[in-house]
């Protein structure tokens, strides 16, 4: 059982992630673990350890673990950027993990990837429960947080010219926050036509390259995960061309979350 006055552990993939969260810790002190500097303090009065861990399944896993085992964290939590899947969505909004799934883990027969649970063997029939999913009133209490949070818009600056608007959200229409359904795998989506399969498939909201994999860890160690993904591109056609503008300036969008969420975890 988690101590309930431990930290939480917070795993980022990227420097721009982590910069977005330290900007408002408090009573700030590294430590080396394993070649990775981990930042201990507090964000908004909660005992924090924040890590960048590089990007990708066994680079976030292996971070977790280590976070979890060295500090006795009482939870996980992962936040930064995601490609959004969902074709109501637009850059700029955020997604809270209700449940996560590894969408490149599975039974692969000629085009069709059929999931299995990270960790069994990939073949018959069980174990398809390949979902991680957040306790039930865990998921409620932050979908009725999630529905209060405003967050500034995007910097003029980064908005495309009229005729390019269909991925951005017009205009004064605000930032969504939502619960939803996220998809993690070592790949980074560029393609219009795997963003469509990944949304009807598997009803996902977006796609990452870190979060399942923490829940996975998060499963075996008995530990909650939370995952929180403010929208750097549209996973498509663009998305090689929309991350690197969107990067700096949406991240801190998921760190506004993490802050406003942090005391129901
Ligand atoms: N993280 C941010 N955008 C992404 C994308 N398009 N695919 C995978 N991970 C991402």
């Amino acid at each position: 059982m988690p101590d309930s006055t431990a930290a939480l552990a917070v795993i980022c993939a990227m420097a721009e992630e982590k910069a977005a969260l330290k900007e408002h810790m408090s009573f700030i002190e590294t430590r080396d673990l394993l070649g990775r500097t981990v930042t201990l303090g507090q964000l908004d009065g909660h005992d924090v350890v924040v890590a960048e861990s590089g990007v990708g399944k066994v680079a976030s896993a292996v971070t977790a673990a280590l976070l979890a085992r060295e500090f006795g964290c009482r939870g996980l939590v992962v936040s930064g950027v995601a490609g959004g899947l969902d074709p109501d969505l637009h850059i700029g909004d955020t997604v809270i993990a209700h449940s996560l799934v590894q969408h490149d883990y599975g039974h692969q027969h000629d085009a069709t990837l059929t999931p299995f649970r990270p960790g069994v063997p990939p073949l018959g029939s069980n174990r398809r429960d390949y979902a991680f999913d957040l306790p039930r009133d865990l998921a409620e209490r932050l979908a009725r947080v999630a529905v209060e949070i405003a967050l500034p818009d995007l910097p003029d600056d980064l908005l495309p010219p009229p005729a390019e608007t269909a991925d951005r959200r017009p205009a004064g229409l605000g930032r969504r926050v939502l619960m939803g359904r996220i998809l993690s795998g070592d790949q980074f989506i560029n393609s219009e036509a795997v963003r469509r399969r990944l949304h009807t498939e598997f009803a996902a909201q977006a796609v990452e390259m870190e979060g399942a994999a923490v829940a996975q860890v998060g499963a075996l160690l008995g530990l909650p995960v939370v995952v929180v993904r403010c929208l750097s591109d549209l996973a498509g056609s663009e998305s090689h061309l929309d991350f690197p503008r969107f990067v700096a300036a949406v991240a801190p969008g998921a760190a506004m979350v993490l802050r406003r969420i942090i005391r129901e975890l």
